[in-house]
């Protein structure tokens, strides 16, 4: 018998994690499952977008294939991401096929980022596929401005959704870019009354990533700043705490609640990145912040055996790239990347 073939009373190794050439072990994937979206966010997209042509989408069953591939080579996290993930048609599906990843102990966790609009709808079920924890991207509590956000969300829906949520049991975090003159006034009752309802919330800073018919520098507020602002009323302690992501967190003394700072802009976090993201076409991105990619989607369709796939992400992960160097300054107006986030997923 193979000497590493399981037993009864032995389970299967682990596979040993991919490594990239600066020694970061690959453990996290983050899927977009479709690049569309019930929303416009004016930081996302334009409002008149031209998305892909539906044959060029990975199907569900071609998704579930390419995610348990990267399973099988060592993933140890999914997070299914878009446009927003929510609205492709069947999603549950896949959330069902990939829950066997989790039962059987080779995957730790599986994520959504959403915005929130159709957990009403599905919170329920998610909960019963194994997934834990959902991140709930809100920036505004004023359903006015929410509106002029997102072009066509409606508030009352996305908080329906969150205590939909939170009544399945699934663990909250809100995410709130921060939008010059826009919540920057409003991010410190955004963090009270995430705290109040024991939802952790992280802010993002603006990422200059498709061209979304506006000018950047008119959106962009550092968080350098939003900190300082959020000191005069909250006493922020500095905490260890790490998901393995971007996020840098602080213990807010007054609310007992953690708060998250992603800042690509003005701090790299680089040097830590375990990550790689794959678009709902099966392009491969081994940084949120570069243009090099890898198309799967050839090697994934090309035969039932996963072998020319396996060689092609193998591939991909010896060229990951040792960090990226985004600027939104005066000199530098356009996007650093033309594709959107929703194509990458955030
Ligand atoms: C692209 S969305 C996809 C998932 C889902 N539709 C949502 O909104 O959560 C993921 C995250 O990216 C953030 N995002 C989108 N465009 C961004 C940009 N240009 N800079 C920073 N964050 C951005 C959104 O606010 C959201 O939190
Ligand atoms: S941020 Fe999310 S909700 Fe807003 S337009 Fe982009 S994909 Fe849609």
């Amino acid at each position: 018998m193979d000497a590493a073939a399981p037993t009864l009373d032995r389970p299967a190794a682990r596979p040993a994690p991919m490594i990239d050439p600066f020694n970061r072990a690959i453990t996290y994937l983050r899927v977009s499952v479709t690049d569309r979206c019930d929303f416009r966010c004016v930081y996302c997209m334009s409002e008149h977008m031209a998305f892909l042509p539906k044959a060029d989408l990975l199907t569900l069953e071609e998704l579930d294939r390419l995610c348990s591939a990267f399973v099988a080579k060592g993933v140890r996290k999914l997070r299914l991401t878009g446009g927003e993930p929510l609205v492709r048609r069947g999603i549950m599906t896949l959330f069902s096929s990939l829950s066997r990843h989790l039962q059987s102990g080779s995957l730790d966790e599986i994520t959504v980022t959403t915005n929130g609009s159709q957990l009403v709808k599905y919170a329920a079920e998610l909960r019963g596929y194994g997934v834990e924890r959902v991140n709930v991207s809100l920036d505004t509590l004023d359903p006015d401005k929410f509106r002029a956000i997102t072009r066509w969300g409606d508030l009352a829906q996305v908080i329906a959704g969150i205590d939909a949520a939170q009544a399945a049991g699934l663990k909250v975090k809100i995410n709130a870019v921060a939008l010059k003159g826009v919540n920057e006034d409003e991010l410190a009752d955004l963090v009270s009354w995430a705290h109040g309802r024991g939802m952790d919330i992280t802010v993002i800073e603006v990422m200059p990533l498709g061209d979304i018919g506006e000018d950047r520098l008119d959106q962009y507020l550092p968080l350098s700043m939003v900190r300082a602002r959020l000191a005069e009323r909250f006493t922020l302690d500095e905490i260890d705490y790490r998901t393995g992501g971007p996020a840098r967190y602080v213990r807010v003394r007054e609310t007992g609640g953690r708060l998250g700072f992603i800042t690509p802009m003005t701090h790299n976090f680089c040097e830590s990145c375990n990550r790689v993201r794959i678009t709902c076409t099966g392009t491969l991105f081994m940084c949120l912040g570069q243009e090099d990619a890898a198309d799967l989607r050839a090697p994934l369709r090309a035969s039932e055996s996963d072998a020319a796939l396996y060689a092609a992400i193998d591939e991909a992960i010896a060229r990951k790239p040792k960090g990226h160097d985004f600027i939104i300054d005066r000199r530098h107006k356009r996007p650093a990347l033309s594709r959107h986030m929703s194509v990458t997923g955030g």
